[in-house]
């Protein structure tokens, strides 16, 4: 096992003596309120997790908490890291691979995204199907832990189909309306040009942001079931009539904080 890993796997195991969830919950930009709802019997700051990167973005609190939501038992990291903070894109690997020695099975990312369809506008909730990894680096560069997983996963379903199905039928029940598409990924922090959105919708893709693809990468390969749900804060580049700012997507993320927490722990119920 990696040296971070291990070290990050003894320093949760140290506080945190009862069993570890099999679900893990990433919460995105603005969406990190939903701790909120997360009975935590633990709350880990990153910086007090060894071996853990430490994420310093606005809007993220960066901590582990450990408990329970929707009666099912969870793991919810408030904050999530970016390679725009720098992080070498491996480094996004450290936390999945602790979850998934500590047991984790299922990882649902959430995330902000802005739009590429003219009828997903802001408020919307985006089931990701499939993503584009557009960055030009992947987290599983360097040698392969075969232990961990193959050299060369497949990505055929990155998305679970059974945990899709089971988030939009979550959605049927709380009549939260869920949009379905392909998620773009891109290093950011820069927002894109509009050229560059005209020639992303040209790839296929419906949303795009600055996340989420790495971790699912990593979570497949070392044989998690993965489930993405994208917040859409804004039209993107030339699709908007106006700038796109940060503020936008946590005043978005403030906006559909009731409906995104009833989605997300009517389908948290189905998983307990
Ligand atoms: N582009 C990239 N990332 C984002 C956007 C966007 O328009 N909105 C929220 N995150």
């Amino acid at each position: 096992m990696d040296e971070a890993v291990a070290s990050a796997v003894a320093s949760i195991r140290k506080v945190h003596g009862s069993a570890f969830p099999e679900t893990v919950l990433i919460l995105g930009s603005g969406l990190g309120r939903f701790g909120e709802h997360v009975k935590a019997e633990t709350i880990l700051p990153y910086d007090t997790i060894e071996g853990f990167p430490v994420s310093t973005v606005a809007g993220h609190q960066g901590r582990l908490l450990i408990g329970e939501a929707g009666g099912a038992p969870l793991a919810c990291m408030q904050g999530r890291l970016h390679v725009y903070e720098g992080h070498p894109i491996q480094e996004i690997a450290v936390p999945i691979r602790t979850f998934r020695a500590l047991g984790v099975k299922r990882l649902i990312v959430t995330n902000a995204a802005g739009s590429l369809r003219k009828n997903m506008g802001p408020g919307s909730l985006m089931v990701i199907e499939d993503h584009i990894n557009l960055s030009g680096c992947n987290p599983l560069i360097g040698p392969n832990d075969d232990e961990t997983g193959p050299r060369f996963p497949d990505m055929s379903t990155v998305y679970d189909v059974e945990l899709r199905t089971r988030l939009r039928a979550a959605g049927e029940a709380e009549d939260v309306k869920l949009d379905a598409g392909v998620y773009l990924y891109t290093t950011g922090p820069s927002f894109e040009t509009p050229a560059e959105i005209r020639m992303f919708a040209k790839l296929g893709a419906d949303a795009v942001g600055m996340s989420t693809v790495p971790e699912a990468i990593v979570a497949v390969h070392c044989g998690m079931r993965v489930v993405g749900l994208s917040l859409i804060t804004n039209h993107a580049a030339g699709i908007a009539v106006h700038p796109i700012t940060h503020t936008e997507t946590l005043e978005e993320g403030e906006k559909a904080y009731e409906k995104m927490s009833r989605l997300m722990l009517r389908f948290l119920t189905t998983l307990a």
